[in-house]
């Protein structure tokens, strides 16, 4: 059982594969199919449209089960903390992702895609999937589940040109090289970098780890290579640049702009440490996503939870004075890293669950009634719960939605929708 409604992380993680397929070095397939025979194995229990936290506490969880495994990502962003944040025309990227990604959550979010600029704020992986979104042809996008709304947004979309900024340099840069190739290679597409952004860079490549020296040369290339003026849209990052203020025009209500303070680097490599010069620069954009990464958030107060880190401080996934409670993936280690990365992740948690249970840590000598005492807990509150079997239905409802499009799937935008499905 995940820490939110099941039905919605799974519906979650598909998106974020479509989008994600073939670069992950995990096939959509597979990582469908191994789902799909964990979750019917006679052994496992499905419980989804269930609140932890809300719905059923930690604690009574622990009751049922010998061990509980927390696994709920981090669904939090964090926050820019600059003035006009909230503007309209500012959009947290967590938001942007989950609405071309079809989460009830963020169906109304309506980004106005009328101006020309956009800029995105951070230089990570879901920055380049973002960019990507705003200026890949439509039909490029028409193959994929985007969301038929989000499609006609960005049917009529005025984005022409998108800036990826970041707060330090080139050898900085926290995107990976796949994600980098695919910005690169948009079609009609032409790189918009600053040369001054790249000097000393060329003398640093011979020091440089492989996968940073690959990924340093093939941004080179795009500034050397520039492109072609008549090509109608452009992509480039801006380096050694932190947002400072959302600018607002005359009646003070929406965001016109971005005000930058321009950086210089203390130390070097991937420790050095971005301080303003006192130089402002500003850009018109009319359209700000906010990029600087994800967070965990605290779901039920019997856990401990690190709000600096924000993680559930943990040693190798066991979670710190609660015997018998573990976590993996980005709830345990902070939102960096792909999926393989996660999975191997959760590999090492259960090697950790084996290891306590064998070496008799995790007492297992008591009877714990497991999955029917949560069923009986949720019945008696009234909580209906969603089966694998009923969420099959859904799915197969999206899919079938999706075919008449020419499209993998449609997602279902509504949850009362998903449920009526799933219990019809
Ligand atoms: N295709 C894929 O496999 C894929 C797709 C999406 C995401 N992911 C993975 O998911 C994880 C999360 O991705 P992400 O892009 O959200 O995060 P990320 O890789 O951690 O990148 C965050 C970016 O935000 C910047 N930043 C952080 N705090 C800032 C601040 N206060 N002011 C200005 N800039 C700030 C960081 O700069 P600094 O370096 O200076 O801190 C960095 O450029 C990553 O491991 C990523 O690789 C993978």
């Amino acid at each position: 059982m995940s820490g939110c409604r099941c039905l919605l992380d799974w519906c979650g993680l598909e998106s974020r594969l479509i989008t994600l397929r073939s670069r992950s070095g995990l096939s959509f397939e597979n990582v469908i199919n191994t789902f799909t025979q964990t979750a019917k194995h006679e052994r496992c229990s499905f419980h989804g449209n269930v609140n932890v936290g809300e719905d059923v506490t930690i604690e009574e969880l622990r009751q049922a089960y010998h061990a509980v495994v927390l696994s709920y990502g981090a669904e939090g962003n964090r926050s820019m903390e600059i003035p006009g944040e909230d503007f309209p025309g500012v959009f947290s990227a967590k938001d942007f992702v989950g609405w071309y990604n079809g989460l009830p959550t963020n169906k109304e979010l309506c980004p106005d895609l009328s101006s020309e600029t956009a800029v995105i704020l951070g230089q990570g992986n879901v920055a380049l999937d973002v960019a990507r979104i705003l200026l890949s042809p439509l039909d490029m996008l028409k193959e994929t589940d985007i969301t038929q709304n989000s499609l006609a947004a960005l049917a009529g979309s005025n984005v022409r040109r998108v800036l990826i900024v970041g707060r330090r340099g080139p050898l900085q840069i926290a995107c990976t090289i796949k994600e980098l190739r695919e910005m690169v290679n948009l079609p009609n597409t032409r790189a918009d970098m600053l040369t001054s952004d790249f000097e000393g860079i060329a003398e640093a490549l011979k020091d440089l780890p492989r996968p940073r020296k690959r990924l340093t040369e093939l941004m080179m290339k795009a500034v050397k290579e520039g492109g072609d003026d008549k090509v109608e849209k452009c992509c480039g990052f801006r380096f050694f640049r932190s947002p400072v203020e959302v600018l607002t025009g005359a009646d003070g209500k929406r965001a016109t702009g971005i005000r930058l303070t321009l950086n210089k680097l203390e130390g070097s490599g991937d420790g050095a440490r971005a301080v303003p010069t006192g130089q402002i620069e500003d850009v018109e954009c009319g359209l700000i996503i906010s990029s600087i990464g994800y967070k965990s958030i605290p779901i039920d107060p019997t856990v401990p939870f690190d709000p600096r880190k924000a993680i559930v401080p943990n040693d190798m996934g066991r979670v710190q004075d609660t015997a018998g409670l573990y976590c993996s993936g980005w709830v345990k280690r902070g939102p960096t890293g792909v999926i393989a990365t996660t999975m191997n992740d959760s590999f090492d948690t259960a090697r950790v669950l084996i290891q306590d249970m064998e070496a008799g840590k995790l007492d297992v000598s008591v009877n714990k009634l497991g999955a029917q005492a949560i069923t009986d807990l949720l019945q008696t509150r009234g909580v209906r719960t969603v089966l694998f079997s009923e969420w099959e239905k859904i799915n197969a409802e999206e899919e079938k939605r999706g075919k008449s499009l020419g499209k993998p799937r449609e997602k279902l935008l509504d949850i009362d929708e998903m449920l009526k499905i799933a219990w019809s």
